[in-house]
């Protein structure tokens, strides 16, 4: 009983010993602003669906119409994610220079949309050739100009 009064005891106060600790280990972890949160939830989007496309057209799995499903979630991430540009804020690996060229930068998102969204139409249709839809999507261009990394 004791002993057991001693452990809980001991257990309480190694946690609360351990709290600063642990809150400053995660430091590099720690929520972000929420707009650079959001942004990068809704990017993070676009790169699942692009996974999971992935394993549809390299046919690990057997979904075949479902590539317009991911499709259809690009075309509205590809929206959201120009929402999500919208406050101006420079921060994670965005550069500055989408707001100062926001025209170039807001006009890829809409063509990923819109590509994303006949492309899907497509799919719903019939077989799509999986280079036809992976070579389609503008991720890495934009990438390449407006990140940091
Ligand atoms: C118009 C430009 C543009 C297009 C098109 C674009 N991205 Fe991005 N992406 C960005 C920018 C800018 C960032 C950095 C955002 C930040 O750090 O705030 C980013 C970040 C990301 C990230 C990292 C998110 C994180 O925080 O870990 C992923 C994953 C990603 N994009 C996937 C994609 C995929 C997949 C596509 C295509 C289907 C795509 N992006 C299309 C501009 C774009």
């Amino acid at each position: 009983m004791t002993y057991l009064k001693q452990l809980i005891g001991g257990l309480s106060l190694a946690a609360v010993m351990t709290l600063p600790l642990a809150a400053s280990a995660q430091a590099p972890e720690a929520p972000k602003d929420p707009v650079l949160a959001y942004r990068s939830a809704v990017m993070k989007g676009l790169g699942d669906n692009v996974a999971a496309m992935g394993a549809i057209l390299q046919k690990r799995v057997p979904y075949d119409q479902n590539i317009a499903l991911h499709l259809e979630g690009i075309s509205l991430g590809a929206k959201a994610a120009l929402k999500g540009f919208e406050t101006k804020m420079v921060g994670g690996t965005a550069k500055e220079e989408i707001w100062t060229n926001w025209k170039d930068f807001s006009e890829r998102l809409t063509a990923l949309s819109t590509t994303a969204d006949a492309l899907a139409k497509k799919a719903k249709a019939g077989p799509v050739d999986p280079k036809e839809v992976m070579g389609a999507l503008t991720c890495k261009s934009c990438h390449d100009t407006y990140r940091t990394k």
